[in-house]
């Protein structure tokens, strides 16, 4: 009796050690689980999906796998309350699994307000493909998730973001009409990102009104990080008003071949926060103003067109407000790319494209005074307008 009930606590202290252990290593390492790794209690625990910091009631999240073409994917769906969910794919090789759903969620509320801000009659949504799009994207992979993309009956529609090309668009195209951004010989838009640079260009021009008393960028010194579709097309317009551009990139070929094309300077050093610019215009990948850049930043505005800039909306916001840093909220200066794709679906034209865009310079300068005004910071100030306009349709649903 005495061996039994001994050597069954023994047995239960032993299984305790063993599942800390497989949860602190879990923890540790950022794995995704896997079910021969790990057993339910341990999967429970670490809440890999409803119990994320991102999880902000997203409405469905979509794992997509193919073995075959080496497809895997994550679309998240946050809201489909003002229509279906309009939002780009992005690929790129993730740290972990736990990354790439991470961005998913970001990213995909992130689109939710984008559209509501906007006056778009869209919802959020986003997907992500795990991967390096220069080396494993291949038409099968990309007409494979397209039809994870057509499984969801029209309630995603996608787009580009990182990674992707007018032409994947098209290969998506030919197995689902939920994708937007697709060439113009086929009857699309194209390539969005000009207009996501001109919208971004706009709400800028839109924060040194704000900032400085006048919209002129002329000489001013704005630091482009990440020169990819977006970028190039800012430093396009920045060079064409007379500032004074420098740009960074992990991409040495790129840097060179637009330092040759707009006479802008390539930025040398290894720590472009702490550097003196009037601007700073985020436009590679999210979370770049954090705890390690918050207190460096010298800029006096920060617009630029890449999604989630802020690694936390509240904290960061409010010390960049305390710090007399303008912040141009990113979800509103870069919604000119969904404002132009937007334009398939609702069969507009380049003209309205244009004017919705370049309205972006007036909400931006009407949320940089209300946020003044009303003591909260600009995010939370676009937000508010963003979160009412879903609430109202809410409610007229519910009627
Ligand atoms: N394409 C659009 O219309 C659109 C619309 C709205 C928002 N955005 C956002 O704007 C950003 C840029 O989008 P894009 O379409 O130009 O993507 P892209 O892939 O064409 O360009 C991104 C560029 O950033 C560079 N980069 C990556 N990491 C970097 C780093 N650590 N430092 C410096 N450069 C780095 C890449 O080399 C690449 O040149 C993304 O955050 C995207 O979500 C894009």
């Amino acid at each position: 009796m005495y061996f039994v009930v001994h050597s069954s606590i023994i047995g239960y202290f032993c299984k305790l050690f063993f599942e800390y252990n497989l949860f602190k290593l879990t923890y540790k390492y950022n794995f995704l689980m896997n079910s021969n790794f790990i057993n339910a209690n341990g999967l429970h625990k670490v809440d890999p999906v409803f119990g994320q910091s991102s999880f902000d009631n997203h409405e469905q999240v979509v794992f997509c796998n193919d073995k075959d073409t080496g497809l895997k994917a994550i679309i998240a769906i946050h809201s489909t309350v003002l229509g279906p969910a309009l939002g780009g794919t992005r690929m790129w090789q993730y740290n972990s699994e736990w990354d790439a759903l991470n961005d998913a969620l970001r990213l995909s509320r992130a689109m939710t307000f984008k559209a509501a801000i906007t006056g778009l009659n869209i919802g959020g949504g986003k997907a992500v493909i795990i991967g390096d799009a220069k080396t494993q994207k291949t038409p099968k992979l990309m007409k494979r998730f397209g039809e994870f993309i057509h499984a969801l009956s029209g309630k995603y529609i996608t787009t580009e973001d990182v990674g992707m090309e007018t032409t994947d668009m098209d290969l998506i195209r030919d197995v689902t009409p939920f994708v937007t951004g697709i060439s113009e010989s086929k009857g699309g838009v194209g390539n969005p990102s000009p207009i996501t640079a001109y919208g971004v260009f706009m709400g800028m021009k839109a924060a040194a009104e704000y900032k400085f008393g006048n919209d002129i960028l002329e000489d001013k010194t704005v630091f482009v990080q990440g020169i990819g579709h977006v970028g190039e097309s800012l430093v396009e317009n920045l060079i064409n008003e007379g500032a004074n551009v420098f740009i960074t990139d992990i991409n040495e070929q790129k840097l060179q071949e637009v330092s040759e094309k707009y006479g802008a300077k390539i930025y040398r050093g290894n720590d472009i926060y702490s550097e003196k610019m009037d601007i700073y215009a985020p436009c590679a990948l999210g979370a770049t103003v954090n705890d390690d850049t918050i207190y460096k930043i010298k800029a006096e505005v920060i617009a630029g067109a890449a999604n989630n800039q802020l690694a936390n909306e509240d904290k960061h916001g409010k010390i960049l407000q305390e710090r007399g840093i303008v912040y141009a909220p990113d979800f509103l200066i870069s919604a000119g790319g969904i404002i132009s794709v937007y334009a398939e679906l609702e069969n507009y034209g380049k003209k309205e494209i244009m004017r919705k865009t370049e309205n972006i310079f007036n909400t931006t300068l009407e949320i940089l005074e209300s946020a003044h005004k009303t003591s909260i910071t600009p995010h939370q100030a676009a937000l508010r307008i963003a979160e009412k306009r879903i609430k109202a349709r809410k409610l007229e649903i519910s009627k």
